[in-house]
């Protein structure tokens, strides 16, 4: 089958890299893809992932079998309904069952009406009533803007006076566009975080292993929030029992008011986890893999992805059995320096070829090739996963192997793994 795959950072490439196990793969091609990627697929760089037309045109003219739609803004935009309307076989939600991401209310309204558990909220569309609720509710406190914000939409306010601040910013500064014209404040949850990956097919759900990443970019979870500077599964913290409440709590739960509202979720989704004193509860959902979750867990996966994606999309997957290798699996990010802030690009890297002669495999995020070389072309630039008998293991072996590599400013955390955060 010819495979296209929609995206280019390193879950892309961690996707693609499966995808190029399957025996049912005959041709992979991703759009726009990454220097790192073209090694698996033939890559487009021309097609922007959030052009649905683009995409479409291109899935037809290459006259492939099966799309897998995996960042977040094209699922929201209904790529995978364009695809599927052009009679082309696409893996991910629909743009209205992927509002359970890209609208936090639609979300939040979902579980408040199933009783699954979350923080406590109210949303606001006149910035008045929402200070009036800030100054009555007191700090902490959790100011969220309601559309896709690239992350960046919510601020855990220690002080009534930053909560303020943030509801002023998204409201009245314009700072998130359209997507903080609504705002939620929630509860502030204290717990530590796991990331459940799920396949459903809006019959079934099952969980990947679960997963924790680490979103600041410093040591000790210090300094700004980052699109995740490393990842590890599978979480100690998601232990049998917790696995089993959150399966009766809230996944089943889940799929059931998806149902119940008459929408079908086909694709991954993501379930984040507060595991508070009270039990697991939602953070957030996403409508898609986890960027670095996915370059943890799917290598840990032993099943074909492809066939795992087609029986999701026909909704067979209850029929499937999915199996996972034991272990754990580790990923470093390299990042550029500034990286969250400004960051040079154009930095030549070398020791790849050492990292993955040492068995570890790197995902590539932001590179680009110039002049035969790979070269940095982002914040995040690499992600190096490692397999072992134990999270310390691959852990350990992870570092080796991402200290292979170099390039002018490059910065990782040294503590990915650590449990104590
Ligand atoms: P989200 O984009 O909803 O995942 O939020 C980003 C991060 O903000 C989460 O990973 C949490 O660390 C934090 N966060 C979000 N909502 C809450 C909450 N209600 N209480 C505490 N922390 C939160
Ligand atoms: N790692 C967080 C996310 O993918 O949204």
């Amino acid at each position: 089958m010819k495979v296209l795959v929609i995206g280019g950072g390193g879950r892309e490439h961690a996707v693609c890299r499966k995808l190029a196990e399957s025996q049912l793969v005959t041709q992979l091609l991703c759009a726009p893809g990454n220097a790192g990627i073209a090694q698996a697929a033939v890559c487009h760089p021309e097609v922007k992932a959030t052009d649905v037309a683009a995409i479409v045109d291109l899935a037809k003219r290459e006259q492939v079998d099966f799309v897998c739609v995996t960042p977040d803004d094209p699922l929201a935009l209904g790529c995978v309904d364009a695809l599927e309307a052009e009679g082309i076989a696409a893996f991910g939600p629909s743009a209205y069952a992927a509002q359970m991401e890209s609208s936090k209310i639609f979300s939040k309204n979902l579980m408040k009406k199933y009783g699954i558990p979350t923080a406590k909220s109210e949303t606001f569309e006149d910035m008045d009533a929402a200070l009036a609720y800030v100054e009555a509710q007191g700090a902490p406190i959790v100011v969220k803007a309601d559309g896709l914000a690239l992350g960046k939409g919510v601020i855990v306010a220690k002080t009534v006076e930053e909560a303020k601040q943030a509801v002023v910013d998204m409201m009245a500064g314009g700072k998130f566009g359209k997507s903080g014209a609504r705002v939620l404040i929630e509860e502030c949850m204290v717990g530590r975080e796991v990331t459940v990956l799920c396949f459903t097919d809006g019959k079934t759900i099952v969980p990947m292993r679960a997963s924790q990443d680490h979103k600041r970019v410093y040591d000790h979870d210090e300094g700004p929030n980052t699109g995740g500077m490393g990842a590890f599964a599978p979480s100690p913290l998601y232990t049998e029992e917790i696995a089993k409440r959150t399966e009766e709590e809230i996944l089943w739960p889940t799929l059931h008011a998806m149902d119940a509202e008459g929408f079908t979720f086909k694709g991954v989704l993501y379930v984040g986890l507060m595991l508070t004193k009270d039990g697991p509860k939602v953070v957030e959902y996403n409508a898609r893999f986890g960027d670095p979750e996915t370059q943890a867990v799917l290598p840990l996966l032993e099943s074909d992805l492809l066939e795992i994606m087609m029986a999701v999309r026909e909704q067979r997957l209850g029929d499937m059995e999915i199996r996972w290798r034991g272990g754990s699996a580790a990923c470093i990010v390299l990042a550029s320096g500034g990286y969250p802030g400004s960051y040079e690009k154009g930095k030549v890297i070398s020791g790849l070829d050492a990292a993955e002669a040492s068995g570890a495999t790197v995902y590539h995020a932001g590179t680009a090739m110039k002049d035969g070389a790979y070269v940095t072309a982002g914040g995040r630039v690499l992600g190096v996963t490692a397999l072992g008998d134990t999270l310390r293991d691959a852990v350990t072996a992870a570092y080796g192997a991402a200290r292979q590599i170099h390039f002018d400013g490059a910065h990782m955390r040294s503590d990915i793994g650590s449990l104590d955060m």
